[in-house]
Order: structure tokens, then sequence, then C-alpha cells
């Protein structure tokens, strides 16, 4: 199976959400060979949760590295128990950049969501592939699906040529062990095939925020 992950970032409000999803039921789109996961803002969790195709899975775009507690603004693992998540993003280079986060930080996430039996997305670019390893708890390394975003892809429509893609594979392969690989970085229907081909899937941004955008990607 493979992933096709929509990350809305911090775009969209109840109507517009709303809007998104009735388009997406209307038009019944279903691929057998893909698992599609939205992970909409935490403010829109429950709406797209209640107006989601079963077949579709809800995902966060981030989590707390701290468990339940005195920590305000954070949203722990607790806060999502029973709205049925299957993934975290950890670690988007957004949240390195603007939220200035650390890979400590980010290997307390993880391990935050392996507890709550949550699948971590970590997200990684060549840089600091080894770093980002070294700081996760060796046992959690093959329970997360590692995702390769470099950062001059990320939404300017320059998405990384695929033997490049490939190579930085390798190099997580040699740091995190076997697990699911994902690239993501201005993937459109025009090139989504292309990484499918030689990946466990996409993780899509711009391409996901209109609905027809990503009915086409599927
Ligand atoms: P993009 O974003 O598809 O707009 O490049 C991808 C991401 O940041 O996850």
């Amino acid at each position: 199976m493979k992933l096709i992950i929509a990350n809305w970032k911090s775009h969209k409000n109840q109507q517009t959400a709303l809007e998104w999803l009735t388009t997406f039921k209307q038009s019944k789109i279903h691929n057998p060979e893909s698992s599609i996961i939205i992970a909409p803002p935490m403010s829109l969790l429950s709406i797209v949760k209640n107006n989601l195709p079963e077949e579709v899975s809800l995902a966060v775009q981030d989590i707390s590295p701290f468990p339940a507690g005195k920590y305000t603004g954070a949203v722990s693992s607790q806060n999502l128990e029973g709205l049925d998540i299957k993934y975290v993003i950890v670690g988007h280079s957004e949240r390195r950049r603007y939220f200035h986060e650390t890979h400590n930080d980010i290997a307390n996430k993880v391990a935050q969501c392996i507890e709550a039996n949550i699948t971590p997305i970590v997200c990684v670019d060549d840089e600091y592939i080894s770093s980002q390893a070294a700081a996760i708890k060796q046992e959690h390394l093959s329970k997360c699906v590692v995702a390769y975003e470099e950062l001059s892809a990320i939404g300017s429509g320059k998405n990384m040529p695929v033997e490049k893609v490939q190579e930085v594979f390798e190099q997580i392969k040699k740091y995190f062990g076997e697990t699911k690989l994902i690239y993501g970085g201005s993937v459109d229907a025009s090139n989504v095939q292309d990484y499918l081909d030689i990946c466990d899937g996409v993780l899509v941004g711009t391409a996901s925020l209109d609905v027809n955008d990503f009915v086409a990607m599927i």
C-alpha cells in the first residue's frame, strides 16, 4: 500500500475544510493500491474526522514532546485519544525552522507517538539524517516512516529528481534501517507516479489544498 498524505499545514477553516471534504466524498475516488491520509490543522480534526470517507485515515501535523500535563498550548497524545489518529508528522522542516525544534524534541515526539501506538512520520533532509537518527532511540527507528523532504523542493514547484531521491533513501536506510520511505516536496499529479514507483508514498502540501488537484493525484 502506498501512502498518499495530504499536509494542509495551517490552511483552511471550518467552512473551507467542509467544502473540500464534501467535494472529496462526491468524487468517490478510490485507489485500492493507496492509503489516503489527511493531516489537517488541530482545530479542524473533528470536522475532518466526521466527514471523511471510511477508508481515509487521519493524521496530525505535530504532537507534544511531553506527556499530558502542565504544558499550556501543547497537544499531547492523550488529547488525541478517541480521534483514531494513525500518523503524526514529526520534525517537518517548517517546525524546525520557525519553531526551533531540535533533534531531541523530535526524538521525544517520536517516543510519545510510539507509546500511544501512533506511527510517526519523521521528516529529514539529507544534511542531518545521521544526527536525527542518532537522537532517536534505537528501538524506535524501525517504527518510523521516514519522509525525505529537501528544503529547496518544498512549496517551490522544484521537485527533486528521482535519482537524487533514491541516493538519499540509501543514506536513510543506513541510519534508520528498514523503514517505510516516502518523498515530499512539490509532488503533484504530474510527477506523483515517478515517486510511487520507487518508494512507499508521498507527503503532499500545496497540491493537497485544492481538492481537485488532490483527487487528480490519487
Ligand atoms: P509541498 O509541501 O507539496 O507544497 O512542496 C510538502 C511538505 O511540506 O510536506
